[in-house]
């Protein structure tokens, strides 16, 4: 017998207080920080959708391998645990640890990006895009078309469009391409996979200019589950071969350990360039530390060691994605436009067609994420013109979609505070025609999401 419900497929070891907040005591905390979601206290959410970075539980061997970390500074055993788990599953020659995803970034385009080079990705997560852009490259997004379109039923909507690939190399010559990246799965786009033909079919375009081939394999794991699930002959694999198929494609990885390696903390950038991995490990002592620690204690290298063996789960997969498209499907059902299909790790609102009153550059999407906010303690995250509408240039322009996501840490939630997220956007349905704009009243120079301060219009 099959049952319907997918049960977490772990029990509760240790938990943490949520604390209880009323409607008028959250419109009083959201003011307070000029409707910026971001800058709250955590104490006053309730459920916390901001991000499924680093916020996942970690399992009790996880927390056993925490008390066996050696904090040698050099050669440490903690590190060869960590760097053989890493090449377990992406067998590339240099293993390069860093305190995060973006650290990796920073190093990398340091490296290979600066003046004249542009480097293009089905589409750059904003930290990507800033590094690229603060290194004085160009970032270029060249997702599928489908990519674009928050009702389009492409199950695999995180495709690179490889004719517009090929087109883009031919037009700026490979002199001025250091890289070209793909996101896995495609966050900024929807939480979106990548199939394997589409990886491959760009792994090949590569090979044929000579050009390396990165990936931002944050959520591996789940986009390995989606090829699984999605893509032909594929049904039968184990996803460990199915990453390691991923990594073969590739020359090399940059990687935020926050996600699918169910760390709290963590990264690293792999390669098989013996002249470029020098080159990074050299900056890497600059700003992170010695190469066998990057920026983390030994006791994290062995909690990522342990949590790549378990995000490789079929058990936790299914699971995992099966629970992101409950909520997601809860959604459509009651007439909330959400991105389809459901992607892995998030479900994003389409923030444009459910609040259409209110203008892009009136942001629709932080509009939302505050009346979800307020309403339910809900946190979500805007992800369009807030994000991504400044320009280098200065100038202010509407971003491709405007969503609002709501990211699912990963085995700290259970089904019934899904459900009430559920309920908590039901509410907010039935008030949308009251919702308004926001003006910005403070920016900064980069990043503006992160610390911009908003009034309501
Ligand atoms: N690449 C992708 C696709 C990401 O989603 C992130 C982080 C990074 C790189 C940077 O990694 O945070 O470890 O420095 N995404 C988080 C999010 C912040 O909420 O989606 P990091």
């Amino acid at each position: 017998m099959e049952f319907k419900t997918i049960i977490e497929p772990f029990k509760i070891h240790s938990v943490a207080p949520i604390a209880m907040t009323t409607e008028v005591q959250r419109e009083q905390y959201i003011k307070s920080v000029g409707f910026n979601l971001f800058s709250l206290h955590s104490d006053d959410v309730l459920i916390d959708l901001l991000t499924d970075s680093g916020t996942g539980a970690m399992s009790r061997n996880q927390w056993a391998a925490i008390q066996h970390g050696d904090e040698s500074y050099a050669g440490s055993p903690s590190w060869l645990i960590f760097e053989a788990a890493v090449k377990n599953l992406f067998p590339y020659e240099h293993v390069i640890p860093t305190h995060q995803g973006r650290a990796a970034e920073k190093i990398l385009f340091t490296a290979i990006g600066g003046s004249g080079k542009v480097i293009p990705s089905n589409t750059h997560f904003d930290t990507t895009r800033a590094n690229i852009e603060y290194s004085k490259a160009e970032a270029v997004d060249l997702v599928i078309p489908e990519g674009r379109d928050p009702s389009s039923l492409h199950p695999f909507k995180g495709n690179m469009d490889v004719v517009e690939l090929e087109k883009f190399i031919n037009e700026t010559g490979v002199a001025h391409i250091p890289a070209v990246m793909m996101t896995i799965t495609n966050n900024s786009g929807g939480g979106q996979p990548v199939s394997l033909a589409n990886l491959k079919a760009v792994s090949a375009i590569c090979k044929k200019y000579g050009i390396p081939f990165f990936l931002d394999a944050c959520r591996f794991a789940e986009n390995a589950w989606f090829i699984r699930e999605r893509e032909e002959g594929q049904s039968e694999r184990d996803v460990i071969e199915i990453v390691r198929e991923i990594a073969s494609l590739a020359d090399g990885m940059t990687m935020s350990a926050k996600k699918d390696p169910l760390g709290n903390i963590g990264g690293w950038l792999a390669m098989n360039d013996e002249a470029l991995a020098s080159v990074c490990r050299n900056l890497l002592i600059l700003t992170e530390g010695f190469p066998t620690y990057g920026g983390l204690a030994g006791r994290d290298l062995e909690a990522l060691a342990v949590g790549l063996t378990e995000v490789v789960s079929h058990d936790y997969l299914r699971y995992r994605i099966r629970s992101t498209a409950y909520l997601g499907n809860a959604l459509a059902e009651m007439g909330i436009p959400v991105v389809q299909p459901i992607g892995g790790h998030a479900v994003y609102i389409d923030a444009k067609a459910f609040l259409p009153h209110i203008p892009p550059l009136q942001y629709p999407g932080q509009s939302l994420a505050i009346e979800l906010y307020k309403v339910g303690g809900v946190r979500g995250c805007e992800i369009g013109t807030v994000m991504f509408g400044r320009k280098p240039d200065g100038s202010e322009v509407p971003a491709a979609m405007e969503l609002v996501r709501l990211a699912i840490p990963r085995r700290t939630y259970t089904q019934s505070h899904i459900d009430y997220v559920i309920e908590v956007c039901a509410e907010v349905a039935n008030r949308a025609s009251q919702f308004r704009g926001y003006k910005i009243v403070k920016e900064p120079a980069a990043l503006r999401h992160f610390t911009s301060q908003f009034a309501p219009l």
